[in-house]
């Protein structure tokens, strides 16, 4: 039995998380799947990464403890994560005290060895970014984030000897073509190392960043963000803590990231981890980015697919399967639904679905529900069992080359097979034709056996569906128990089980969608109940009033400001005769903070205030203790 560790990056606990996040955590997840599968042990570490400028600022302007806004903040991937089938088996968070005690383990031991050296650190400062940028990143000698005065200032800093590692590290990146992968970033690293590699500034005066991990050695300074974070990889195997474990797990068999992160993972990892004397990843695996119109994704462009819009209104699997699908590891993918609804009806509609319908359906219809006690060696069913073996075959050797689309196709390659195959056989026909039962048996048999491989192969893909396709054949247990060597031989169907032809997998999306509501609405008799998946998607928040004033002319309504902790919103409520305006001032309120913004009575409402109603009677909710401003309620 092999051994497998993945990793994704940790992702910034403030980032809300969107689609390619959702990306790389999905990949890693159907590679650690893929290894289950193939009988390796795997370990799959996904978490986050929590000190830093970003966090300790966006906690002083919610008015909290860093650590209790991490501690809100982590709830997000956590609750994405489990939304979308992420089967990790750690979950790492930097604040953590296993990987805090390993972090200032490290720095001390690399300063005692004189791989971190105290010097003067001469650079840019950005007062209010509270930033130090070097000459080259200045944009017409401002501050290249916000476009302010910079001021030149000297300070005394911790640096790691990174510069000495360089021609090691580029006959590394050289001699072992594993190592970045794919092949083009390998030759753009390689090209980073041709210029000079400067030492590393690792720390920051606490006078200017106390959210971090404190230096050992110097208690006035913390570890930098990206120095700290990186070290999450070989904490999670158990380094400076469990030798067995870290022995058994390190080197990481894959560090799976963005291009983005690159230059940290290729060039700062591998030294920090020489001057430790700790081996190396096997690989660094860097993908392209998802676009959004040609564009990049992000906050500031408004642009960002959040997963759970998609995987709700397709289905999960249905969303797995199209980013494992589409994008061409390395290269970039322009994210559209119209390519989404194509590749679902194509693919999984037409080809997967339907193959399983007709096969669930024709055992129904012909051999009364059950598989068929047949001939698992009937000539007719030569050509698809070697098929079988090739997608088996062609499987591994795709995991191997870590080429998830190459996985997909070994498996298409099957499913085009079995559809064919029915066709040529016209069980119909057999049906009708007094000789030809066996053939009909066998012919049924063959097609649900293939049923039960492409359960087994999908599985790391389409976790749901694939449970849905072992329970339709009848096949026995659940397919999350079964590896590859329950194919490796034809014929694991108990002839007698039930097959219990159910709705089809991946019912067809007609092109033009109906938007949510509607479709909620026209659900037969069930207009007042809410999937939870469509409540889920409300965001309940605390608030607090700032000011409250009567609406002119409207005598029951009344204009809140009120502060979501992080944000200011404008509510207005009908509680004019209820409530004095003065007397809410100061209050918490609970609100509904995702409504589409409205306009009431010529005055702009961007959420609905909660409260109790009866006989006339309002009662506003709030919470029974304080809570910091903007706290979730659910
Ligand atoms: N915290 C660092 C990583 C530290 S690892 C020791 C970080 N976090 S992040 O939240 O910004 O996540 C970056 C990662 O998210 C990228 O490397 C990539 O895996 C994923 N993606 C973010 N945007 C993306 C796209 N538009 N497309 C594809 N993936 C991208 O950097």
């Amino acid at each position: 039995m092999g051994r497998f560790y993945i990793t994704t990056p940790i992702y910034y606990v403030n980032d809300e998380p969107h689609l390619g996040h959702a990306y790389t955590t999905i990949m890693a997840d159907v590679f650690a799947r893929y290894h289950r599968v193939a009988g390796d042990d795997v370990l799959f570490l996904t978490g986050t990464d929590e000190h830093g400028q970003k966090v300790a600022q966006a906690a002083k302007e919610r008015g909290v403890h860093p650590q209790d806004h991490c501690d809100e903040m982590v709830e997000r991937f956590r609750r994405l994560w489990a939304t979308l089938n992420i089967s990790y088996d750690d979950f790492i968070r930097t604040t953590e005290s296993r990987h805090r005690r390993v972090v200032q383990q490290i720095l001390q031991r690399l300063y005692e060895a004189g791989e971190i050296y105290p010097d003067d650190y001469e650079g840019w400062y950005c007062v209010p970014d509270e930033r130090f940028w070097t000459e080259k990143d200045l944009l017409d000698g401002k501050c290249p984030e916000c476009g302010r005065e910079v001021t030149r200032i000297s300070e005394k800093n911790y640096f790691f000897r990174m510069g000495k590692y360089r021609e090691w590290l580029t006959d590394h990146i050289r001699d072992d073509s594993r190592f970045v992968l794919p092949p083009a970033r390998r030759n753009e690293m390689l090209g980073f190392l041709r210029r000079p590699l400067n030492d590393l500034c690792i720390s920051r005066p606490k006078a200017r960043l106390a959210w971090g991990i404190p230096l050992p050695f110097d208690e006035s300074y913390v570890c930098y963000v990206w120095f700290d974070a990186l070290i999450n990889y070989i904490t999670a195997a158990g380094y400076l803590q469990d030798a067995d474990a870290f022995g058994r797990w390190w080197p990481a068999s894959c560090h799976l990231i963005g291009k983005d992160i690159l230059t940290t993972h290729c060039i700062y990892w591998p030294t920090m981890l020489k001057a430790m004397g700790v081996e190396t990843p096997d690989s660094v695996m860097a993908h392209g980015w998802w676009l959004v119109d040609d564009e990049k994704m992000s906050k500031s462009l408004g642009n960002a697919i959040r997963p759970l819009d998609l995987a709700d209104k397709y289905g999960v699997d249905a969303f797995r399967y199209f980013l494992v699908r589409e994008m061409v590891l390395g290269m970039d993918s322009s994210f559209g639904e119209t390519g989404f609804v194509h590749r679902y009806n194509s693919e999984l509609a037409n080809d997967l679905g339907n193959l399983l319908n007709r096969t669930v359906v024709m055992a129904k219809r012909y051999l009364g529900g059950r598989v068929p006690a047949a001939d698992t060696n009937h000539p007719d069913l030569a050509e698809l069992k070697v098929q079988a073996r090739r997608t088996l075959d062609g499987v591994t050797d795709a995991l191997d080359k870590m080429n998830p689309a190459g996985i997909l196709d070994a498996i298409w390659d099957l499913v085009r097979q079995a559809n064919r195959f029915a066709e040529a056989q016209a069980p119909w026909n057999l049906a009708r034709d007094p000789d030809g039962k066996d053939t009909l048996k066998a012919t049924i048999y063959g097609l649900l056996e293939t049923m039960r491989y492409l359960a087994v192969l999908l599985f790391p893909v389409l976790p749901e569906k694939a449970e849905e396709i072992w329970a339709q054949i009848g096949a026995d247990g659940e397919v999350k128990t079964r590896t590859m060597r329950d194919l490796h031989s034809w014929g694991g169907l108990r002839a007698g089980a039930d097959v219990n032809a159910g709705s089809p997998i991946f019912p067809r999306i007609e092109p033009v969608e109906k938007d949510l509501s509607e479709k909620a609405d026209m659900a037969d008799g069930k207009e007042d109940l809410v999937p939870f998946k469509e409540f889920q998607k409300l965001e309940f928040r605390v608030a607090r009033v700032e000011s409250a004033d009567r609406v002119p002319g409207a005598d029951r309504l009344l204009t809140l400001q009120v502060s979501l902790g992080d944000e200011q919103r404008q509510i207005v409520a009908g509680v004019a005769k209820q409530y004095q305006p003065e007397s809410l001032v100061g209050r918490q309120i609970v609100v509904v903070a995702n409504l589409e913004p409205a306009t009431i009575r010529g005055v702009a409402s961007e959420g609905m205030l909660l409260a109790a109603s009866a006989d006339g009677r309002v009662a506003l909710l709030q919470p029974d203790a304080d809570v910091p401003d903007g706290a979730e309620v659910g």
